[in-house]
């Protein structure tokens, strides 16, 4: 049996009842038999500063970068805050992406979803993460995207996303990945064979 692909998930919001925290766990719920996930909490991840990594990573941000290196994608799960990226995610993400030479985001393939209040479903900071991924040399999955407006409407009480047509959406957008993954790991092998 072929090996699963795995997938490293986290949330961009710490909050106790979060939606897009209940996306992830929906997404884990939903993934193809190939695919399985390991939820990292980016609550244990301090506010990045450059004299602390000149000494050592913190024992969080050195287990995040090894989650992310040991996956073979990411699912990031995330609100969108004043328009753009939460603090929280754009910090874990900062402290990721170093150094520039050994970050283990290079090349990594990754799929956004998001769920807001609001009516855009967090389109303006998936925009924004483009830019992010672009910098850190990710390969986003661009065909798929989960964008959830008014998710107060689209998630129950205990978290569990009961809107049908977003439920098949989440799904279709992890099968996607699942497949780009291994279109980018194919690639990734005939280079190495020339
Ligand atoms: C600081 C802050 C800024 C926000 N900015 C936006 C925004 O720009 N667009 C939006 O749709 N919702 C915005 N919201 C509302 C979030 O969509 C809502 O709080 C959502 O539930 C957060 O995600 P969570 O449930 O995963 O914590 C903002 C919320 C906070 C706390």
């Amino acid at each position: 049996m072929p090996t699963r692909l795995r997938v490293l998930g986290f949330a961009g919001s710490l909050r106790k009842g979060s939606y897009n925290r209940a996306l992830l766990n929906t997404a884990v719920e939903l993934a193809p038999d190939t695919m399985e996930f390991i939820i990292f909490d980016l609550a244990s991840i301090p506010f990045y500063n450059q004299d602390v990594e000149d000494h050592e990573d913190p024992a969080s941000v050195t287990a995040f970068k090894r989650a992310i290196a040991e996956s073979d994608a990411l699912l990031i799960c995330t609100p969108e805050y004043n328009y753009s990226i939460p603090g929280v995610l754009k910090n874990a993400l900062d402290w990721a992406s170093r150094s520039a030479k050994t970050t283990p985001l290079q090349g990594k393939p990754v799929a956004v979803m998001g769920a807001s209040t609001g009516g855009f479903g967090t389109a303006r900071c998936q925009m924004a993460l483009q830019n992010l991924f672009a910098a850190c040399g990710m390969h986003p999955l661009n065909s798929h995207r989960v964008l959830i407006a008014h998710a107060e409407e689209k998630f129950d009480e205990s978290g569990r996303l009961i809107d049908t047509a977003t439920r098949r959406i989440v799904k279709e957008s992890l099968t996607a990945l699942a497949e780009w993954t291994l279109i980018l790991q194919r690639g990734k092998t005939s280079v190495q064979k020339v």
